[in-house]
């Protein structure tokens, strides 16, 4: 089991550059204050990590936020994604860079090809290496990839994808892809850790959050931790953005982690990463 003692903890990605296990999730936050407060409370909140994405529509808001929380840039770990209709090489070069403006930042921690669209997500990834190599990016990654399509990027790429963002909960627990990652050092994100708030009221959860006096929503992200995968809830609300980061201060046992894994029922929420139409 991962052993995770701050917020400010850090998984070392292949290439050395030190990634946050903790961060905020910005999708459908909406651009202006509303993510310029979120951002700004996490950074408070002694956050060091922010995930958002060109689709998301809100990197301004972002890049506003950093600007006023008036913390050093090479404290934060800021991560975007290039969106499907930019795949390609070309496009995708021009959507980083589209996404930099907005950002106003000098240089991005963390670029993922947000889906793999078909016949398009290999000419997308030699863009980021590309992107790595003249060091505008210090590391670069994929989202939403299968174990398949993870052997089909490694099969031929010059660098290996250093981070795989996916949907990632007590329902989907992903421990093929988990494994998969772990044995080629590429680190597992989870998206919807919350399930977007669906699990929530589970018993099984709502006995162990009784048990270690937290929310359901702490023990899941505690797990998350455990279990070696980067986790990015995210909330607009001031009090939730503190409380999902208050979980440093507990464990879960062998015996609770096998609870939670008890959950799987390999069920999504989100859209399936062989079969999507967008
Ligand atoms: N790569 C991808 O394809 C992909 C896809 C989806 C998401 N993501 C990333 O992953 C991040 C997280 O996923 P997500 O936003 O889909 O869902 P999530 O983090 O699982 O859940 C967010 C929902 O839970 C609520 N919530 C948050 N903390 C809570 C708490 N302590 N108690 C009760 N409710 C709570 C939020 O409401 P309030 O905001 O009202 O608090 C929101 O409705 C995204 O923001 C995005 O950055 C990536």
């Amino acid at each position: 089991m991962t052993t995770i003692k701050s917020l400010q903890d850090t998984t070392t990605l292949h290439n050395g550059v030190k990634m946050p296990w903790f961060g905020l999730g910005v999708f459908k936050v909406e651009d202006g204050q509303e993510v310029i407060d979120s951002v700004k409370w996490a950074i408070e909140a002694g956050y060091k990590s922010i995930d958002t994405a060109a689709i998301y529509k809100n990197e301004e808001g972002v890049g506003q936020a950093i600007k006023e929380a008036g913390v050093p840039r090479e404290e934060l770990f800021i991560t975007t994604k290039v969106w499907n209709k930019d795949q390609g090489y070309e496009s995708t070069l021009a959507a980083f860079e589209e996404s930099m403006n907005k950002l106003g930042l000098e240089y991005l921690d963390l670029y993922l090809v947000h889906w793999p669209v078909e016949g398009k997500y290999k000419e997308t990834w030699r863009a980021l290496e590309k992107l790595y190599k003249d060091g505008k990016v210090k590391a670069i990654g994929v989202s939403n990839f299968q174990v398949h399509h993870l052997e089909d990027i490694l099969a031929d790429c010059e660098i290996k994808p250093m981070v795989n963002q996916v949907e990632y909960h007590p329902r989907l627990a992903q421990k093929e892809l988990l494994l998969f990652c772990k044995d080629n050092s590429i680190q597992l994100e989870a998206w919807s850790p919350l399930m977007q708030g669906e699990l929530l009221e589970e018993p099984s959860l709502v006995e162990l959050a009784e048990k270690h006096g937290k929310s359901v929503a702490q023990i899941i992200l505690r797990w998350d931790v455990q279990n070696g995968v980067v986790t990015i809830p995210k909330s607009v609300k001031q009090h939730r953005i503190v409380e999902n980061a208050d979980i440093f201060d507990f464990e879960l046992s062998l015996e609770d982690m096998a609870k939670i894994d008890a959950l799987n029922e390999d069920r999504r929420i989100g859209p399936d990463p062989d079969n999507f139409d967008f």
